[in-house]
């Protein structure tokens, strides 16, 4: 996601700004900028590209002049990466500077409402309308104002700003996204992450949602989101600088686990209005989806186990045949495909060479694609005629955690969609589901409150040759995305199996001191896998459930057992990759491995 740092103190703001973004590289973004006030004047220096390139346009970071400003690396979510797309945004008048992280949901209301009003925006961002919003709202009080506009923003926010109406002030404000006030001796910093500021101060305050700040070089000063003046508490902070930059986590995999809940969240609640069900400029209507007599999914590694359990819950409850190919093999198979059938591409980069290759072949054969992809303007979200954005923000470590559950949450909304469409759900159903979706959440949030029980179980298994993940129906599909999480960071031998054909062959390698772990949240199908589990153990090998409250029952036939927050049965592979990618992690981190960069592998295969 994006990055913010801000300074107001008594030296030029730019060098320390440039250090600063340069520390919050590692986040991931396509352009970078800052925004300096000197007296009366802002001055913007701003560019798609590295910070190398605004380092040269600032002549290494010795324009602008003055001691008061803002800068922002941008992962951008709405509008291409461009110069003018690029943060920081001034408004129309040229008083007011903003640089922000998150995604502002209701931007294209309040842009509409500004611009019948005369302001003319100059980009194609929703942060832009913060800038604009807080030049319409300006009512000679600054704090007032930063407040007013915090009133209007609906969405997720960390925002920095800077006014010619309050000289030496930088103002910050915060809903959903994080965002640290540095308080320096006779200077005082804004960041996205400590990263940024850690160099020049170890005291750091953290805004509490809703809240705001406004800084000057003596001061800092806190309100809550009624603007009463509330104290606040600075804490120390005695980490390096590389351990800032995971925001205190020892691995960026670990982090971005955490970061499932949001990434989750602004996945999914930008897309849902009341009980619709809007998939940005996609196009699903009764015309096209009545002639789909196919779906093809199509992706490699953990997008294609997303694609699994994305047909799954689209079969259920479209009724259309759903193949999930890997791209890989789709591109030699000579695929049967043609303009009834849709095809869904899923890639977290956007650059996976077999994928694209995919993309094209399918597009070649006349089927419409949608791609279901993290980067913006990535090769793949260019190729496919519509394109749905997964909104994790940047994924660092090689091993996909919200790439992954981002997709599966985006295919249930396509999968919705279209059943809906189809008229093949009830509408209690369909509403139902959708409410259960926007409750995913708080229900991973729930499984990373309490990690013990998985890091226990990792930490007492983490010395085993080989590990079965068995599971049916979605649960099997779940399992394939286990098994690779342990594979790829550990180097752990791992195999996914449904359970019912164990015993066509695989049941032979079972032994004492073989791990099983079978996922069990399909209430249908509990006691198929009780009778899978005893013949596991009928050959000494040990097993751990994954269960759910409903299917706990299990746990007095197994060696082990954790028990996810309830979930609706259709929805349970989005828990399940939680507590599997926390045991991977547990795991490998038990056993030394280097997590964020296994050996051999890339991020991106950006090759056939
Ligand atoms: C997942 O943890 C792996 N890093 C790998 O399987 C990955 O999912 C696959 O290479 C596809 O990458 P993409 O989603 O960027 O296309």
């Amino acid at each position: 996601m994006c990055g913010i740092i801000g300074y107001t103190g008594g030296k030029q703001a730019s060098p320390i700004l440039i250090k600063g973004l340069e520390r919050l590289e590692y986040r991931g973004y396509d352009s970078s900028g800052i925004a300096v006030l000197d007296g009366t004047n802002i001055g913007i220096i701003k560019t798609r590209g590295k910070v190398e390139a605004l380092k040269k346009k600032t002549d290494g970071g010795n324009k602008p002049h003055g001691t008061v400003g803002i800068g922002h690396t941008r992962w951008a979510t709405h509008g291409v990466p461009s110069d003018v797309n690029s943060h920081p945004h001034l408004s129309q008048d040229g008083r007011f500077a903003v640089v922000h992280n998150g995604i502002i949901e209701n931007y294209a209301e309040i842009k509409s409402d500004l611009e019948s009003k005369g302001v003319v925006f100059a980009s194609d961002t929703d942060s832009e309308v913060i800038a604009q919003l807080a030049a319409y709202l300006y009512n000679g009080n600054m704090t007032d104002t930063v407040r007013a506009v915090c009133e209007r923003l609906v969405g997720s926010y960390a925002v920095g700003i800077i006014s010619t109406e309050a000289p030496d002030t930088v103002y910050a404000m915060r809903k959903d996204n994080p965002l640290v006030i540095g308080l320096g001796k006779n200077e005082n910093f804004i960041a996205s992450d400590i990263a940024a500021a850690l160099e020049h101060t170890h005291e750091f305050v953290q805004l509490g949602d809703g809240e705001f700040a406004r800084l000057t070089s003596h001061t800092a000063t806190f309100f809550d989101r009624d603007g009463n003046r509330i104290e606040k508490t600075p804490y120390s902070i005695d980490w390096d600088i590389s351990r800032a930059e995971k925001a205190g986590y020892p691995h960026f995999m670990l982090k971005e686990i955490y970061e499932q809940p949001r990434a989750i969240t602004d996945t999914v609640r930008p897309r849902i209005k009341g009980n619709e069900i809007v998939l940005d400029k996609i196009v699903l209507d009764a015309h096209n989806v009545n002639s789909i007599d196919k779906i093809d999914i199509i992706g490699c590694g953990s997008a294609y186990h997303a694609g699994i359990v994305g047909k799954s819950f689209i079969e259920k409850y479209c009724r259309i045949r759903v193949n999930c190919v890997l791209a890989s093999e789709y591109i030699y198979s000579d695929p049967i495909t043609d303009n009834r059938t849709l095809t869904i591409i899923i890639s977290q980069s956007g650059e996976t060479a077999d994928t694209l290759a995919a993309l094209k072949l399918a597009k070649k054969s006349g089927s419409h694609t949608v791609a279901v992809v993290n980067v913006l303007e990535s090769a793949i979200a260019r190729e496919a005629d519509d394109v749905l954005y997964t909104h994790a923000g940047p994924e660092i470590a090689v091993a996909t955690t919200k790439g992954y559950t981002t997709q599966v949450a985006a295919l249930y909304l396509i999968g919705l969609k279209m059943a809906r469409i189809k008229h093949n759900i009830s509408e209690d159903r369909y509403k139902s589901l959708l409410r259960k979706i926007t409750e995913l959440p708080e229900k991973v949030q729930h499984i990373l409150d309490d990690t013990s029980k998985i890091k226990t179980f990792a930490e007492k298994y983490s010395s085993h040759k080989c590990v079965f993940f068995i599971g049916r129906g979605t649960d099997y599909a779940a399992s394939l995305e286990g098994a690779l999480k342990l594979k790829e960071i550990s180097y752990i031998h791992a195999e996914a199996y449904a359970a019912g054909e164990l015993k066509h062959g695989t049941i032979s390698l079972i032994e004492k001191g073989t791990i099983t772990i079978a996922i069990v949240t399909q209430s249908a199908l509990q006691q198929k896998m009780l009778s899978n589990i005893k013949a596991v153990q009928s050959r000494y090998g040990s097993v751990l459930a994954i269960a759910t409250p409903k299917t706990s029952d299990v746990g007095e036939f197994c060696d082990g057992m954790f028990v996810m927050p309830e979930c609706d049965d259709d929805l349970s592979p989005v828990l399940t990759a939680v507590a599997l990618q926390l045991f991977a992690y547990y795991v490998a981190a038990d056993r030394g491995c280097d997590i964020d960069k296994p050996r051999n592998l890339a991020k991106s295969v950006t090759v056939e």
